[in-house]
């Protein structure tokens, strides 16, 4: 059975165990040294309980049997833009629809804070046919980008841009 609860202060142990599990095995593209320096320091715990105190990130995490199995984290809410951070799949639970659930709940969540737009970026190209069968577009390339890696600019406009919400 599975079941996708909100991230919260209370699920962070079990979403950091699956977050680091899936960072160190499932982005070749990335060093051992980047994967290292980005659970110590830039998404560290304390890191996350600051930026879900203040609101900042949100985001899900799916278990199968009680277990976490995947996640997503994305950026609040900006000019009615979200920005998702991660999304990752347990090896093990791989090609079972989780990351599509995980997609579709952000778009919710999204939608339902009056948002128009979804983003993200990869800096590999092993996801571009994955994204394209989740309705994003490619809308962007960046040539050594951030940790000198190219990258790779997805969208997915899912309403019109709500002026009376987002200058709030
Ligand atoms: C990419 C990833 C998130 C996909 O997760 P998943 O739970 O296996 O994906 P789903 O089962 O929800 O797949 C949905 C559909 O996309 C397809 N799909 C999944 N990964 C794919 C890929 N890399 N390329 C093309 N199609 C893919 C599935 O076959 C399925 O197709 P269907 O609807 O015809 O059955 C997962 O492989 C992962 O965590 N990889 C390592 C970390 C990573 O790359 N994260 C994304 C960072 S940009």
């Amino acid at each position: 059975m599975t079941k996708i609860e909100k991230l919260s202060l209370e699920n962070l142990d079990q979403f950091l165990l699956i977050f680091k599990e899936v960072l160190k095995t499932g982005f070749p593209e990335y060093s051992e040294d980047l994967v290292n320096f980005l659970i110590e320091k830039d998404y560290a715990k304390n890191v996350f309980e600051e930026k879900l105190k203040s609101n900042q990130w949100f985001g899900f995490l799916e278990f199968i049997e009680e277990k976490p199995a995947a996640f997503l984290l994305a950026d609040s809410l900006y000019g009615g833009v979200s920005y998702c951070n991660w999304l990752g799949v347990g090896e093990s639970y791989r090609g079972r629809g989780l990351a599509r659930d995980l997609l579709n709940r952000w778009e919710e969540e999204v939608e339902k804070a009056g948002g128009h737009k979804l983003t993200l970026i990869t800096q590999g190209r092993k996801n571009h046919d994955f994204y394209l069968k989740m309705g994003f577009k490619q809308e962007g390339f960046e040539e050594k980008s951030w940790f000198g890696l190219d990258c790779w600019i997805y969208g997915k406009v899912i309403g019109e841009p709500r002026p009376n919400l987002f200058l709030r």
